[in-house]
């Protein structure tokens, strides 16, 4: 039977001011996925490079890297210290060479780089529908990472729990690479966790439509779990609450809290009850001649475990309600889709940014001085009136006041 919690509506400054106390004593650490092969957006190179076409060109590695910087200075101010807070990497064999060199050529984008740490997935062979190893080239069997559970060997592979236990560090916010309004070591996420003594925790939004392809984060006989969005009938998917909403609406967005104890209770004693999921996937081949070809539908099996399976081992899991157009909006296609691109995700950052502006009181005028009309309800896959694009290092939720001086736009933070 499917199950589904209630959420319940909670002050989000006092769970603020306590994410802001754990990472300011340098108990909180992010760890960011990035070991897929982002098949679907189609570039060569891990998709953390990536320029979605923002006004200042930022990568999804360096909106990152801006957002932990502000959230370090935002728990310092408030208590006021120094801290940090680590960001691990998990890699691949496709990803670690060339991320590496990234964060080298930018600096590590001025974090300190003893507080980044990358490592390595394992890998396991792809196969032909028919279960046949494919051949990538001649004597090497195509291989592919093992999905992104494989994150709970490779903690113990590459002692990743021992860094973590030697900082001191408790609680640690894991994420996927590609969602570009993902909010690092989110204080009000790991309040909430903490407050409510959990050992795991999902972040969810309230699904679009019936059908849309996320999983959604319920109870199945008592176990929580995420079902896959192809693993609910049409039917169980359209049920409608009394109040007209989807019964089982919390999409899954990859964004979770996990207690160190949890991670380390998983990587010992759980992990291998982890089973492996089918992923469909385009493989690279060589042909009968030799020729390497790049398929353009399908053609092989990629095993992979999934991070979020680990929740029906939790003893307290909590489920988090956000907005989607304040924090989800992921990249995995290239512009040809109609979905989740480079544009939408570029609209999402633009359109928050939007908003945000116009909160804290900002007016938009066009070349001739004449203001532009407002628009509050942006559909998040449309452009803004105006192009605002707020620096991560100005700020973190949207906490900032705009004063205008003679045209010139200035901010000042606000004590959150
Ligand atoms: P996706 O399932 O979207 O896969 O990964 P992907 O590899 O990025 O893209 P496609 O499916 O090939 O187009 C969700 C998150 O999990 C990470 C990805 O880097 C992304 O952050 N991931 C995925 C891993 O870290 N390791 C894996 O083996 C697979």
């Amino acid at each position: 039977m499917l199950t589904v919690f209630v959420i319940i509506m909670f002050p989000l400054a006092s769970f603020s001011c306590s994410g802001l106390h754990q990472i300011s004593q340098n108990k909180v650490a992010v760890l960011l996925l990035a070991g897929g092969q982002g098949t679907r957006l189609g570039v060569s190179y891990p998709k953390g490079m990536y320029n979605v076409g923002l006004p200042s060109g930022k990568t999804l590695y360096q909106i990152q890297a801006e957002r932990i910087r502000k959230v370090e200075q935002l728990a310092g101010q408030r208590y006021h210290c120094k801290c940090a807070i680590p960001w691990y990497i998990m890699t691949s064999e496709f990803t670690l060479g060339p991320t590496e060199e990234f964060f080298v050529d930018h600096g590590f984008f001025n974090l300190d780089k003893s507080n980044v740490i990358m490592f390595e997935q394992r890998m396991l062979p792809a196969v032909t529908f028919d279960g046949k190893a494919i051949l990538e080239e001649k004597g090497k069997i195509a291989m592919a990472p093992d999905g992104n559970g494989g994150l709970y060997r490779a903690l113990v592979d590459n002692k990743i729990l021992d860094d973590m236990k030697q900082r001191g560090i408790q609680y640690v916010h894991v994420y996927c690479v590609d969602n570009i309004l993902v909010k690092m070591a989110d204080p009000v996420f790991i309040g909430f966790c903490v407050t409510k003594g959990a050992d795991c925790g999902a972040k969810v939004v309230e699904k679009a439509y019936p059908t849309e392809p996320v999983g959604v984060v319920c109870r199945v006989d008592g176990v929580y779990q995420v079902v896959e969005y192809s693993e609910i009938s049409p039917e169980t998917a359209q049920l409608q609450s009394p109040n007209g909403g989807l019964v089982y609406s919390t999409g899954n967005i990859c964004n979770h809290f996990f207690t160190v104890e949890f991670l380390q209770m998983v990587a010992q004693k759980y992990e291998p009850q982890l089973k492996h999921h089918i992923a469909i996937k385009k493989v690279p081949y060589i042909d009968e001649e030799g020729n390497l070809v790049k398929p353009i539908k399908p053609n092989g099996i990629k095993l992979e475990k999934f991070v979020f399976d680990v929740f029906q081992f939790s003893k307290n899991f909590v489920a988090f309600e956000v907005l989607r157009e304040e924090e989800f909006s992921p990249l995995k296609n290239a512009d040809t889709a109609d979905k989740d691109t480079p544009t939408t995700a570029r609209q999402s950052l633009l359109a928050q940014h939007y908003r945000w502006a116009l909160k804290a009181g900002a007016r938009f005028l066009d070349e001739n001085g004449c203001r532009i009309p407002e628009k509050l309800s942006l559909s998040g896959t449309e452009d803004p009136p105006a192009v605002c694009e707020i620096s991560p290092l100005v700020s973190y939720f949207g906490e900032v006041r705009i004063i205008i001086y003679g045209g010139i736009f200035k901010t000042v933070q606000e004590c959150i």
